[in-house]
């Protein structure tokens, strides 16, 4: 029954992740105007929460829940998984320290870099990839 709700948190987490990456990449445009700036940095923090919520629930289900540790550390395409994550997490560091730099601009109009949409589009490319991942590594596709 745990191992049933640490997949929800899992699962949660990645739905809240993964929609609040659309939001922004709808939302987001080079010259945007402050009302909408202010929503694209709450869809960020939601995205954060999203974020949180699927790697606290992937790591329960690594270490605490359901198969050993040992079915997932031994499997590259886990590994592959595991590094994905870790890049889109890094990439999203740039916007984040981006939009809140600029939270409390009191301009009318907020012209953002190019780099931004480019990494939210890389963001998106890479998270598509992920739920082929998770579905192969637990039929034990990869294990070595
Ligand atoms: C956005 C990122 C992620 C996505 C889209 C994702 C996707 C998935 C999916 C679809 C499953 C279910 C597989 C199935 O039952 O067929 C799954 C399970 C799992 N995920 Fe993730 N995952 C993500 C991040 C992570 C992270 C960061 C970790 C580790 C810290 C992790 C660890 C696991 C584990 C251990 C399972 C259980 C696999 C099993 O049922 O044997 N995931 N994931």
């Amino acid at each position: 029954m745990e191992e049933v709700f640490v997949r929800y948190i899992h699962f949660l987490g990645i739905i809240t992740l993964a929609s609040a990456l659309v939001g922004e990449h709808l939302l987001i445009s080079k010259k945007m105007d402050l009302k909408s700036f202010k929503k694209l940095i709450i869809v960020d923090a939601i995205y954060g929460v999203g974020a949180i919520a699927t790697l606290i629930g992937g790591a329960l289900l690594w270490f605490a829940v359901g198969k050993p540790a040992e079915f997932y550390s031994s499997n590259f395409i886990f590994h592959i998984k595991l590094t994905a994550f870790v890049a889109i997490g890094l990439l999203s560091i740039f916007p984040t320290v981006y939009f809140l730099r600029n939270r409390k601009s009191t301009s009318d109009f907020i012209t953002l870099p190019n780099y931004i949409v480019k990494i939210i589009r890389v963001e998106l490319s890479l998270l598509v990839l992920l739920p082929l991942f998770g579905a192969l590594i637990a039929r034990g596709v990869g294990n070595v």
